[in-house]
């Protein structure tokens, strides 16, 4: 063969043709920004290992929702911080706690955003645990799983009742999501969606969020529910469960250090599948930006194309504002 080298360059040659072959598309549509909801009025608290990220008040976030949504991106993730914890998480359920009030807030001033509302009860409770606490049969304290359903089911009712488009139960209690999805239903919510947090590992990479949200656990950690990061198969069958028992779109998180059972999930399951990009993976990028070492843009683009490569349909990011911009100022892979 003359000119063996230029077999695959060809269609690299210029941005035309790497636009026509481009397997990946990125798009706006697919995004789901998280934000941060806190008592108190005119409130915009930047959280400092999230850079570009806020603690808002119900109003600074109403606010803030409508910028959003004027950005393109579709829809924002709540996680609310609350006035007062205790052992219960009471105030995750409250009718007017404050996610509920901020579901309100944001309908009004930005009716077309799709609202989700995370569903556990880390952020309420002052132990920092996704669930009530009990002694388990090793004399350790540990989450009583049916009696935390309980609670879950009563604080996805309360979101509901506010006019959250979508409750997402991120506790990783066993049968949260049947119960939830009874619950929703015998309320008459049967039209409201369930996004599910199925594979969630017991990760690092939620250190910034836990300052967000001011809820790391007081004691021990979240393995004896969320799953062993050296897992996969077993979150085949943590996705397969949540998908029986009535989950609408399921979830793998955190997505970059997950690719492969985000790939595995695509191949396996028809339905929508979502990757939360987790805080300590944006944090990565910010670090290493502010120091020059990475160029933030380029860097995000690129994550985010890989995890919709691995085929993740939903990106949870706290670049989605940012990326709403960059995918209109060019394409997603720098040339
Ligand atoms: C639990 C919850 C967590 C995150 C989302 N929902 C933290 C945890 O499990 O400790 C992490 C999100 C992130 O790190 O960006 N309510």
């Amino acid at each position: 063969m003359a000119f063996p080298q230029t077999r695959m360059r060809r269609l690299r040659r210029n941005p035309t043709f790497r636009r026509m072959v481009r397997e990946t598309r990125l798009s706006v549509d697919q995004l789901i920004f998280p934000m941060f909801v806190r008592p108190g009025a005119g409130v915009r608290n930047p959280i400092a290992s999230m850079p570009g990220n806020f603690q808002f008040s119900v109003d600074t976030l109403a606010e803030e929702s409508r910028r959003v949504a004027g950005c393109g991106v579709p829809a924002i993730m709540l996680f609310g911080i609350p006035e007062h914890k205790d052992p219960l998480g009471s105030r995750a359920y409250a009718e007017d706690g404050i996610v509920c009030r901020a579901v309100e807030a944001v309908k009004r001033a930005a009716p077309e955003l799709c609202v989700i509302t995370d569903v556990c009860l880390c952020e309420y409770t002052d132990h920092g645990h996704c669930g009530v606490i009990r002694t388990n049969r090793d004399g350790a304290p540990g989450v009583d799983n049916d009696a935390t359903l309980e609670l879950l089911v009563r604080e996805a009712l309360a979101h509901a009742r506010a006019g959250a488009d979508m409750v997402a139960p991120s506790d990783m209690m066993d049968g949260r999501v049947g119960a939830i999805r009874a619950g929703l239903d015998g309320a008459g919510f049967h039209e409201v969606p369930i996004m599910a947090y199925s594979a969630k590992y017991a990760s690092s990479f939620y250190g910034p969020f836990r300052d967000a949200a001011e809820s790391p656990p007081q004691f021990g950690d979240r393995s004896a529910y969320q799953m062993d990061p050296a897992n996969a198969r077993e979150a085949m069958r943590e996705l397969a469960l949540d998908i029986e028992e009535g989950a609408d779109i399921v979830m793998v998180k955190p997505a970059l250090a997950y690719l492969d059972i985000i790939a595995r999930a695509a191949q396996r399951f028809d339905i929508p599948l979502a990757a939360y990009h987790v805080s300590g993976e944006f944090a990565m990028v910010k670090a290493a930006a502010a120091n020059g070492w990475l160029d933030e843009k380029r860097a995000a683009l690129e994550i985010l194309t890989a995890i919709r490569r691995a085929g993740a349909s939903l990106i949870l990011t706290y670049w989605a504002c940012d990326a709403a911009r960059w995918l209109q100022e060019g394409p997603p892979v720098a040339s």
